[in-house]
């Protein structure tokens, strides 16, 4: 036993889970098992799990009795058959959920990954305290081999959107060959589309300690990758919602004053559009469309500016999207009536001010806009958008 192996066996209170998807592999299973046997020291806590898409090679069935074969040897393999090809990162998460160690490490089968890199990924998780240990083609000492231009091209596109489009300063975020600790993913909703598992876990395990160290990607010998166009939407697809969680986190991550302020200010922005909405809706049916009487004509004009305030109050300042109608109508209805109410304060406030303070006209009518217009806000939020005044 050499002194990685031994210190992985001392701190043995902590198992290990080895996760390993195949899909049409039945020329490489057998290699990857027999060399992590060799590899692993056989006090070691740990088990490997196969996760077969129905492999029409009958990798499925060759993991299996291989499994049989192995039982009381140095650490139980177990295969997990699925009916379908559902995909790398589907089965990927099957066998995390099935696993039990505490250390969960995820490779490939097709022997690009070096069983080797492993008791290093275990050692430094253990050592370094981090949560994600990745083994990486792109740091120093690292390295892909036997792949084509346009192969090499792709994955450094791939990792650039990644790397850019969702600010990972991780150089590998694309492995396929790393190792976490179980609790960080405890709390993660995984969307699971595609091949990006990795990629999943470091936008959304918040505060992950993370490592990287390097190894050697050789590209494998028998079988053909499964990375096709479909993989590829895939994986833009999962940019893409990775992105949209990031920013809706980013979004709460602010501060709660910083929230408030920029609604009343989108409130307010709203508001002035009213006005002009108002002015011209007016105009148009005052003195352009027909000759409707003045009066008609500018209830007209309140009752457009009115309606638009709502809607893009409802869609833009509140950001509500649920469109169904008795709750449209009812917020619609809660609206103007908060409008009227704030009308009316508005006359009485003025003529309180006026009257009785003996406050000149242009500070009473400010005096009374803002106070008629903050409430509107506090009163729309709190009751016709039902959110909590203070967010
Ligand atoms: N169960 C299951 N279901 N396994 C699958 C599926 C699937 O639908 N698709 C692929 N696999 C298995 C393969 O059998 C292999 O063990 C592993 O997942 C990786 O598939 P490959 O087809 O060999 O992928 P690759 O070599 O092109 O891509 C590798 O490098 C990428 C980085 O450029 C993988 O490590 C990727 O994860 C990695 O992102
Ligand atoms: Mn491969």
């Amino acid at each position: 036993m050499n002194t990685i192996q031994k210190k992985i066996v001392t701190s043995r209170t902590r198992s290990l889970s080895i996760v390993i998807p195949t899909y049409n592999e039945s020329q490489n299973i057998v290699k990857i098992l027999d060399s992590l046997d060799h590899l692993l020291p056989r006090e070691m806590d740990a088990e490997i799990i196969v996760v077969d898409d129905n492999s029409p090679d009958g990798t499925g069935i060759v993991a299996e009795e291989y499994a049989k074969k192995s039982k009381g040897g140095s650490y139980p393999v177990q295969v997990i058959r699925r009916e379908n090809k559902y995909g790398l990162g589907s089965a990927i998460l099957a066998g995390i959920e099935h696993s039990k160690g505490d250390a969960v490490v995820v490779m490939d089968s097709d022997l690009s990954h070096p069983p080797q890199t492993i008791p290093k990924m275990i050692e430094e998780l253990h050592s370094s305290d981090c949560d994600i240990v990745i083994a990486s083609r792109y740091v120093k000492g690292g390295s892909t081999s036997g792949w084509p231009l346009k192969r090499r091209l792709i994955s450094k596109g791939a990792t650039k959107i990644a790397q850019h489009g969702l600010g990972i300063k991780i150089k590998d975020p694309m492995s396929g060959f790393f190792a976490f600790r179980r609790h960080i993913i405890n709390n993660i909703k995984f969307d699971a589309i595609g091949y990006k598992i990795l990629l999943e876990i470091l936008v959304k395990a918040k505060g992950a300690k993370v490592k990287e160290i390097p190894y050697a990607f050789t590209d494998r010998k028998t079988g053909s990758s499964k990375l096709d166009l479909s993989v590829s939407f895939d994986y833009l697809k999962s940019i893409w919602r990775l992105y949209r969680y990031g920013k809706s986190f980013r979004e709460n991550e602010k501060r709660t004053s910083v929230r408030f302020l920029s609604k009343a200010g989108r409130f307010y922005t709203v508001g002035a559009s009213g006005l002009l909405v108002n002015y011209f809706v007016s105009f148009l049916f005052g003195a352009v469309l027909s000759n409707l009487w003045y009066i008609y004509a500018t209830m007209i004009g309140i009752i457009f500016s009115m309606t638009s305030n709502f809607i893009l109050n409802k869609i833009w300042t509140f950001e509500d999207r649920d469109f169904d109608l008795k709750k449209t109508l009812l917020q619609y209805g809660l609206f103007l009536g908060f409008s009227g109410i704030g009308a009316v304060f508005q006359l009485l406030a003025i003529y309180a001010l006026v009257e009785s303070q003996h406050i000149n006209y242009s500070l009473a009518l400010f005096v009374a806009v803002a106070i008629a217009s903050v409430g509107n806000f506090i009163l729309n939020k709190k009751w016709t958008f039902q959110e909590k005044v203070w967010s």
